[in-house]
């Protein structure tokens, strides 16, 4: 038995947050310390580009959201709310992924700038996706099940189960369980 689509949906959220949780230690450990680790920041990007951007934001985007969208006007307002989200979490990575190069560089104030925009983006993401997945649990998902016949949930949660099962997915999918696991359980120091 293949799980609903909005539970396999629910699962990948568990891992988003663990590593949202270990970017929020990783700015608080910037500001304290003013060092980077560069190795977690790179693996946090890998992260949330390949994973949560590239694996889920877009079993969302180009399975699900179109779905509802044509369903029901209403689900429209909501999702343009979270596609906005999917964006801004997007240019919070793409501007820690630019600065990291100039975290050690050896010019002081260089290095302090890139520092301060790291940090500073890391805290934005861990602010704004706790409440993005909350309100896809909390709002997306009773929608997806109120609107979706049991049928077309079915056949959905067997599209994701499909991407999932595909060449090279489950080991990738390990890969960044794994990885978010470490990175949640070795809190930057
Ligand atoms: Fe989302
Ligand atoms: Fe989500």
């Amino acid at each position: 038995m293949i799980d609903s689509p909005t539970r396999q949906l629910a699962d990948e959220h568990e891992f988003v947050l663990l590593v949202v949780g270990a970017m929020e230690a990783e700015a608080a450990s910037i500001e304290r310390t003013g060092r980077v680790h560069t190795e977690r920041v790179m693996q946090m990007v890998d992260f949330t580009r390949n994973f949560t951007d590239g694996d889920h934001h877009t079993k969302e985007e180009d399975l699900l959201f179109p779905l509802l969208e044509e369903r029901s006007a209403s689900a429209g307002g909501t999702i343009s709310v979270l596609l906005s989200e999917h964006g801004a979490a997007r240019d919070c990575i793409r501007a820690i992924d630019t600065a990291l190069p100039d975290a050690d560089s050896a010019d002081p104030e260089r290095a302090a700038a890139a520092r301060a925009v790291i940090a500073e983006n890391l805290k934005l993401y861990a602010f704004l996706l706790p409440l993005h997945v909350g309100k896809e649990d909390t709002v997306l998902f009773p929608l997806t099940e109120e609107l979706l016949s049991d049928r077309e949930q079915e056949m959905l949660g067997e599209e994701f189960r499909r991407i999932a099962t595909s060449p090279g997915a489950a080991e990738t999918a390990e890969r960044y369980h794994r990885m978010a696991h470490d990175l949640a359980t070795a809190p930057a120091r």
